[in-house]
C-alpha cells in the first residue's frame, strides 16, 4: 500500500461522538479533520457527516445503527481495553476495523485491583476518615479490621493481561492463586478451573477482571457467591455487567459473603443506595486506569491506531472480531 504523507491525512474526517480524552482529541485535531457531535446517535448524523466520515474515535457506546448510518466508515478507535460498549461483531460484518487500548493500562489497573482488595479487607479508607474526622484524638484508635489478606486463597476470573498482572503481584504477597477462563492459559502456573462455580468453591477471594458482554453477563450470580462462602470477598475491577448486583447486595447483607470491593457497577455512574449503606463494601468510581500518565498513554494509543490505519492500513491493536478487516 502506498505511504501517505502527513498532509494526506489532514482532510480525513474523524467523528467524535460525546466526550473524548482531551489529549486524544488534540492528537486527532492535529492530524485529521475532527468533527464533534453530542452523542453516538444515528439521528445526529447529517448527510455531510455520512458522506465524509471515515473514522470514529469513541469513549462511549457505539451501536449497529450508528455504524450503519456512516456508509464510508473504515475504523472505530475506542478509548479503553474493554470494548463491550462497541458492537464490534457488527463492525466486523460491515468490514469496519475496531481498535482498543490494551497493555498500556495493565499495570495501573492491576495496582488498583490489589489496592481495592486491601482496602476492602483492612478498611484503610475508613481508618483514614476516622483520623481526618479527629476521632483518633477524641475516641482512640480505629477498630481492628476483621478482614486480613493473610491466609487467603485467590481466584481470578479472567486470566488475561490484567489478570496475570494481578496474579504476579499477589504471588509476591505469598498467596496461592487459581483462575477460570474459557481456556487454560499456556505457560501460566496457577491452578485452572473449567467453571467459575468450581473456582469460587476452591477459593475465598474472587477477583473479577473478565470483560463485559453476552458471554459473561451476570456470571457472578447467587450460586457463585454462595460457593465463595462466608469468608468470601469479591473484588470487581472488570465490568459491572458480569455481576448480578442484586444478588451481590443480598449476599453482602445476609452474610453469605464477607465483603466486596467494587470499581465497576451495573449502571454507572449510578451506585445503588443499598451498596452505599453496607458497611462491608469498599467502593471506587471506575478509576482502575485513571492516572494522568496512563490515561494519556491510552489517548496516544487511540490516536496512533488511527494514524496507523490511515497511513499503512495496519492498526496497532485491532480487536479479535475485526482482525480480518483490511483497507
Ligand atoms: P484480556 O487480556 O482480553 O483478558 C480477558 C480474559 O478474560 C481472557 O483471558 C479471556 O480468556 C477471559 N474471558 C473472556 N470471556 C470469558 C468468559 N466468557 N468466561 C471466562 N473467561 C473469559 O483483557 P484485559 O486487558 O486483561 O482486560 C480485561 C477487562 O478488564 C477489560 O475487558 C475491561 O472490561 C476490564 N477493565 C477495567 C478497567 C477499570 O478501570 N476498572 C480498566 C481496564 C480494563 P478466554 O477468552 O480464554 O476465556
Ligand atoms: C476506562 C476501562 O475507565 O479500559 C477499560 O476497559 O474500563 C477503563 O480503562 C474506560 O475505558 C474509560 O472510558
Amino acid at each position: 500500500m502506498e505511504e501517505l504523507t502527513l498532509a494526506d491525512t489532514n482532510g480525513i474526517a474523524i467523528l467524535v461522538p460525546g466526550a473524548l480524552h482531551a489529549h486524544a482529541a488534540k492528537r486527532i485535531d492535529e492530524r485529521f479533520r475532527l468533527i464533534a457531535i453530542d452523542k453516538a446517535d444515528a439521528s445526529l448524523v447529517t448527510p455531510e457527516i455520512a458522506r465524509d466520515v471515515r473514522g470514529v474515535a469513541s469513549m462511549t457506546s457505539i451501536n449497529a445503527a450508528f455504524i450503519d448510518a456512516l456508509p464510508n466508515l473504515e475504523v472505530i478507535a475506542h478509548f479503553g481495553v474493554g470494548y463491550d460498549s462497541v458492537d464490534a461483531a457488527h463492525a466486523g460484518r460491515r468490514d469496519v476495523m475496531v481498535t482498543n487500548t490494551p497493555d498500556v493500562l495493565t499495570d495501573e489497573v492491576a495496582d488498583t485491583a490489589v489496592a481495592l482488595l486491601i482496602n476492602t479487607l483492612r478498611e484503610l479508607p475508613k481508618a483514614e476518615a476516622w483520623l481526618r474526622e479527629g476521632r483518633w484524638e477524641r475516641e482512640g484508635g480505629y477498630r481492628f479490621s476483621r478482614g486480613s489478606l493473610r491466609g487467603r486463597r485467590v481466584g481470578i476470573f479472567g486470566m488475561g493481561r490484567i489478570g496475570q498482572a494481578i496474579a504476579r503481584r499477589l504471588e509476591g504477597f505469598g498467596l496461592p492463586i487459581a483462575y477460570h477462563n474459557r481456556r487454560q492459559v499456556e505457560g501460566v502456573p496457577y491452578a485452572y478451573h473449567d467453571s467459575l462455580l468450581g473456582l469460587a468453591g476452591a477459593v475465598d477471594t474472587l477477583i473479577n477482571v473478565a470483560p463485559g458482554g453476552a458471554s459473561t453477563a451476570r456470571a457472578v450470580n447467587a450460586e457463585v457467591l454462595r460457593a465463595l462462602g462466608a469468608d468470601g470477598v469479591l473484588v470487581n475491577i472488570g465490568r459491572g455487567s458480569t455481576v448480578d448486583q442484586e444478588a451481590l447486595i443480598a449476599a453482602l447483607a445476609d452474610g453469605t459473603i464477607f465483603a466486596a470491593g467494587l470499581d465497576v457497577f451495573a449502571d454507572e455512574p449510578h451506585v445503588p443506595e443499598a451498596l452505599l449503606a453496607l458497611e462491608n463494601t469498599s467502593l471506587l468510581p471506575h478509576i482502575g486506569s485513571a492516572s494522568v500518565a496512563t490515561r494519556e498513554a491510552m489517548a496516544d494509543l487511540l490516536a496512533d491506531n488511527l494514524v496507523a490505519w490511515f497511513t499503512d492500513g495496519k492498526p496497532l491493536t485491532p480487536v479479535a472480531e475485526t482482525v480480518h478487516v483490511s483497507r
